[in-house]
């Protein structure tokens, strides 16, 4: 077998067939002088929020500037409590920190590792009174108002949307949805009878254009989807310092904008994307093929049927990561761990008074989950080394649910 080494992701394949394109909008913004917003901003955000199935796109600065400004503009205030999942990446919770809110936790199913519905709804009903008045669930230890849920579509997998909708509806939170690792992963809603695209389903959607994203840009990049006009106009002012025109601040914003070349990068990339997501499928499905049949302590990632992901990450979980890590490490071959340590137990909430053992699900995953390589171009070759390299220190397999 070769020993060449195999990268946990490869940014450089993917753009050499694009770069006379890159060149040409490059070009196009040179000598127009339009850096900022303008008709490659327009354009992306047209395309983007059509490949959503979304009315509409506003383009911002990143995946965090889009979950903050549509926090805002969903009227998330100062003192609201926000909901969503220990296992995600921070920028979730520094969205709801910064838009003035408390985050606030409930676990995840043990095999989707998304928000678990029953989990939300012991957590309404149970730590929270609701206010007929008001029409409010209020947090019965800080007396704080619960206002919005945040369902993290990890790993390119959209959450259980129908019942945390419901949910929603029942005690009146609005729902913003963390799709920044999930661009073109559906849902089938049972109660429309149809699949739905990430981003289409809350009352707003956020998304990453972080280069290593299933769409990423060359940079910094993000977006907000959303079908309410007036909550996306809040965000094309939110990232523009609150300008309704230039120097009229009708509210105080913020520099969040979408550069006019990542735009414009963006959208020839977009072009691709249903293409990239379907090799993302075939080599998960290769993988899946590789390791049926063998008996052991590996868990692959479980794909119920109202999901089509588009596998972001392509995530194991094993009971010895680190010796699994370190055995794939010496056979060159790169791995990751997202994420290795539950928000709440993480430095920066402490003060939020959490415990090891509030939420035992995600605090297991933290401790098992491990990054296989998985990019469009990666090899059936490729793949079969990894995982002759992984069944020879833990043997497979099952799909989902913890052990
Ligand atoms: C789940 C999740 N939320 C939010 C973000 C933040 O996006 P960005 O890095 O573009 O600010 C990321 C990006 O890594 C993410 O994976």
């Amino acid at each position: 077998m070769s020993d060449e080494k195999i990268p946990f992701l490869d940014l450089v394949t993917v753009h050499r067939g694009l770069q006379e394109e890159f060149v040409e909008i490059l070009k196009t913004v040179l000598n127009s002088a339009g850096f900022i917003g303008g008709p490659m901003v327009q354009g992306f955000e047209q395309d983007f929020a059509q490949f959503c199935e979304s009315r509409c796109c506003v383009g911002v600065g990143s995946g965090t500037d889009a979950l903050r400004f549509a926090f805002m503009a969903a009227g998330i205030r100062s003192g609201d409590m926000v909901v969503t999942v220990p296992n995600t990446f921070i920028a979730t919770t520094e969205a709801i920190s910064q838009a003035g809110a408390c985050p606030d936790f409930v676990d995840i199913d043990e095999r989707t590792y998304t928000m678990d519905p029953a989990k939300l709804r012991q957590y309404l009903e149970t730590q929270c009174t609701w206010d007929s008045k008001v029409k409010r669930a209020f947090h019965k230890g800080t007396g704080n108002p619960v206002t919005a849920v945040v369902p993290v579509h990890l790993y390119g997998q959209m959450a259980d949307m129908d019942p945390l909708l419901d949910l929603a509806t029942q005690f009146n939170l609005k729902v913003i949805e963390d799709a920044c690792q999930a661009q073109g992963a559906e849902y089938f809603s049972k109660k429309e009878n149809r699949w739905r695209k990430a981003g289409s389903v809350g009352h707003a959607a956020a998304f990453s254009f972080y280069p290593g994203k299933n769409l990423g840009a060359c940079g910094e990049a993000g977006a907000i989807t959303t079908d309410d006009e007036q909550m996306a106009q809040t965000c094309r002012l939110l990232r523009d310092h609150g300008q309704s025109k230039k120097y009229f601040h009708d509210i105080e914003g913020y520099n969040g904008r979408l550069d006019a070349i990542q735009a414009g990068f963006l959208r020839v990339k977009l072009r691709h994307l249903k293409k990239w997501n379907e090799q993302r499928r075939e080599i998960a499905e290769r993988y899946y093929k590789l390791f049926a049949g063998s008996e052991g302590d590996v868990t692959l990632p479980h794909q119920p049927e109202w999901s089509r992901s588009v596998y972001h990450l392509y995530v194991l979980r094993v009971a010895d990561r680190v010796q699994l890590q370190k055995r794939l490490d010496e056979a060159g071959i790169s791995t990751g761990i997202h994420y290795p340590i539950a928000l709440h137990l993480t430095k920066a909430y402490e003060g939020l008074g959490f415990r090891v053992g509030d939420f035992p699900v995600a605090e297991k995953a933290a401790s098992q989950v491990l990054s296989l390589p998985m990019f469009p171009g990666l090899t059936a070759r490729q793949q079969e080394r990894v995982v002759a390299e992984v069944l020879k220190s833990s043997p497979v397999a099952h799909s989902g649910g913890l052990r």
